[in-house]
């Protein structure tokens, strides 16, 4: 079967159409018909779906939950105290038992081999909930959000060519999707990480791939000056200084993170767009963005948490019902 690991495993049309569909469920649901087609409500019907989550979730989890729900399909929940996974069996065991009772797996991990073996031993769809390196589910959702803040009437792509996505914070599992997807789709990112936090040599490496994928490749800056990253960016963004099973080095982070926090006045001093639009895949902790910011007109944080349905519905749709067929 095709999995869903990393946003490296889609074409730049493939990440286009994941995202437009997305977009038209959305659009169905909230202003059509009030409805997904009729073809996809009973695509899963019968079928589960397993949910193995080694790490907390509330959008991962309800998203995909209302996703297969959506489907006519139902959602197992399997986290790290229910299952036998990582204490009593072993990944090769649980994913030949898993696919063969299953329509897919969805699997929040830590390390992301963890979620690549489960995927090499697994008979049916593994989709990636979140390792240590990916979060291809999140970026599908952000690519939604940024075309909805900035549409474009372009009819077969998302028309985000030109945009400047600015990263201020720590270099981590969402930052290196959100770049592979930015170079797929046209659009530059600039980087700004404390030193010592840099993108990893081999993460540039897969980023310098994805960019060989199309002839209009959004280009990667990096610096260690947030407003060197700021100047003309269109969308700053952030995420939170400690990942999941980063907290023991809490203390030692916050103090490397020091001026690093997304304010109105770091946007301006870096010379922002004037329209400039903030975006967090949440949680969020004050620290990396103020709440001036946070809650204030130019965020889009709550949009794109709820967007994170539309691109749960989509990545089964192309990956459990099309099996793989974008
Ligand atoms: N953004 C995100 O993946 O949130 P959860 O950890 O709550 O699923
Ligand atoms: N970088 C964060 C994202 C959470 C959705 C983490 O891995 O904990």
């Amino acid at each position: 079967p095709r999995h869903l690991l990393s946003t490296a495993d889609l074409t730049p049309a493939e990440l286009t159409t994941l995202v437009r569909n997305a977009h038209r469920h959305k659009d169905d649901v909230k202003s059509g018909t009030g409805e997904i087609p009729h073809s996809l409500r009973t695509a899963l019907a019968g079928r589960t779906v397993a949910m193995t989550f080694s790490k907390r979730s509330t959008r991962t989890r309800v998203s995909t939950e209302g996703a297969v729900a959506a489907l006519g399909g139902i959602p197992m929940f399997l986290g790290k105290d229910d299952i036998q996974l990582g204490v009593n069996e072993s990944l090769y065991d649980t994913a030949i038992v898993l696919s063969s009772m299953t329509a897919a797996i969805v699997a929040r991990v830590g390390p992301h081999s963890d979620v690549a073996d489960l995927a090499k031993h697994s008979t049916v769809p593994v989709i990636n909930a979140l390792s240590d390196l990916y979060h291809p589910l999140q970026i599908i959702a952000d690519f939604l959000t940024i075309a909805e803040v900035y549409p474009s009437g372009s009819t077969n792509s998302l028309g985000l060519e030109g945009l400047k996505i600015a990263w201020i914070g720590d270099a981590n599992n969402v930052l290196f999707d959100l770049a592979i997807g930015a170079t797929k789709l046209g659009v530059d990112i600039s980087v700004a990480t404390p030193k010592g936090y840099e993108i990893p040599e081999e993460m540039r490496g897969v980023i310098d791939q994805a960019a060989t994928t199309t002839p209009k490749a959004g280009r990667l800056f990096e610096t260690t000056v947030p407003e060197e990253a700021i100047k003309d960016a269109d969308i700053l963004v952030t995420d939170t200084w400690v990942s999941m099973g980063q907290e023991e080095e809490t203390a030692k982070r916050l103090k490397a993170f020091e001026g690093f926090q997304i304010t109105s006045e770091l946007a301006k001093r870096g010379g922002a767009k004037e329209n400039w639009a903030f975006m967090h895949c949440l949680p969020r902790h004050p620290e990396e963005v103020s709440d001036e910011v946070f809650y204030g007109p130019r965020s889009v944080v709550f949009r794109e948490a709820e967007n994170r349905l539309w691109a749960a519905l989509s990545a089964l749709e192309a990956f459990v019902v099309n099996k793989g067929r974008i």
